[in-house]
């Protein structure tokens, strides 16, 4: 059973504190995310999972031990890097099984599990090759091979993609998701790329300055930010944020110029951000239109066209259906859509509203 619990896990180098009291369980064979801004602890949280790095407060457990002063070797955790390190000499087999041979395995079950990880991967015809001869991706597989011929209980995944062309970084991330089915291993990838995060995880923890700041399904994530910073991080193009104040009687929300009757629990007056992704802002009549503003500058994409415009103030982007036709300059009759509008503390940060909440 490898789950991997955390209890009040901190890390300080001197005097400086990176990692604050992080709360996680990780369920066997779940696949987590970490993620966040540069800087934000990721990597030095996964390294403190493989035994890389010190733990300077908390509790780690894989499976039901505390492993604080295990080694990294008799943790049984397997971790891939962003940069693989092959053995430019050796060949992909030998690059495979260099770590078992380092363990004195026999030369048999070496062979054996290589040639398994290797059907695995399907780079069965590249096992004669050196790593020089093969493509990013292809040395990438090498990299994962290394990790599964050691049969872990966990895979710890840093950044594996971030060297990859963005083609090959999709194709990539297919083939972990498809490898975490097949082994079903509990998995923690550390990421800053919130796409990748939420297409391959089933749950996702983004970090910042050492911090939780929301754990939860990718979805989840998506549809109910907990707070301003994890509302700007997940998404793309960003959420289109705007300054507000609560009504007297609380029942809506006032931007620059637009009134919206959505009811929220604050103080009235009280300032706050209202959020809208670019798909909560639709086209519609100058009757039902909230605002009019003017197209300045579009983006047809071909599965949607982005239009950049003016709302309450704030530059903004509008998602629009390509069938649309848009010019520059062009008048856009917009209304939000209420049932997806966001509603944070302008002081705090913490959401308000939920935004499933109809009004
Ligand atoms: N050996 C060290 N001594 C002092 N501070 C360190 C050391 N290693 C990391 N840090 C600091 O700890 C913080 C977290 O670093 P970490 O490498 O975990 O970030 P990260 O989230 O992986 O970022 P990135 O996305 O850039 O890889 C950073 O502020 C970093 O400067
Ligand atoms: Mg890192």
């Amino acid at each position: 059973m490898a789950t991997i619990t955390l209890e009040k896990v901190a890390k300080s180098y001197g005097a400086v504190q990176t990692i604050h009291g992080i709360d996680l369980a990780i369920e066997d064979g779940e696949f987590v995310a970490l993620v966040g801004p540069s800087g934000c602890g990721k990597s030095t949280l996964l390294r403190m999972i493989a035994g890389l790095e010190e733990i300077s407060g908390g509790l780690l457990s894989i499976g039901d031990k505390v492993v604080n002063a295990v080694e990294p070797r008799d943790r049984d955790v397997a971790m891939v890097f962003q940069d693989y390190a092959l053995y430019p000499h050796m060949t992909v087999a030998q690059n495979i099984g260099f770590g078992l041979k380092m363990r004195k395995t026999d030369a048999a079950d070496i062979a054996n599990r290589v040639a398994e990880a290797a059907q695995i991967l399907q780079i069965e015809p590249l096992l004669d090759r050196r790593p020089g001869q093969l493509s990013g991706g292809q040395r990438q597989r090498v990299a994962m091979g290394r990790a599964i011929v050691r049969r872990p209980s966990a895979f710890l995944f840093d950044e594996p993609l971030s060297n990859l062309d963005a083609k090959l970084r999709v194709e990539m991330r297919t083939e972990i998701k498809r490898l975490h089915g097949l082994l079903g291993r509990t998995t923690v990838y550390v990421t800053h790329d919130q796409v990748e995060a939420l297409t391959l995880a089933d749950r996702v923890v983004i970090l910042k300055e050492g911090r939780i700041m929301q754990e939860g399904r990718p979805l989840t994530l998506y549809e109910e930010p907990a707070n301003l910073f994890v509302a700007e991080f997940i998404g793309s193009p960003q959420m289109n944020m705007f300054s507000g104040t609560v009504e007297a009687d609380g029942g809506g929300v006032q931007l620059d110029g637009i009134r919206l009757a959505i009811p929220v629990r604050a103080t009235p007056g009280a300032p706050v951000r209202l959020g809208a992704r670019p798909e909560a802002i639709m086209l519609t009549s100058a009757e039902q239109a909230d605002l009019t503003t003017r197209v300045e500058v579009f983006e047809p994409l071909g599965s949607d066209t982005m239009v950049s415009c003016k709302i309450a103030g704030t530059m903004a982007v509008v998602r629009l259906s390509p069938e649309v036709p848009v010019a520059r300059g062009m008048d856009l009759h917009l209304r939000f859509d209420r049932r997806k509008l966001h509603v944070f503390d302008a002081k705090t940060g913490n959401r308000i509203r939920s935004a499933a909440s109809e009004t």
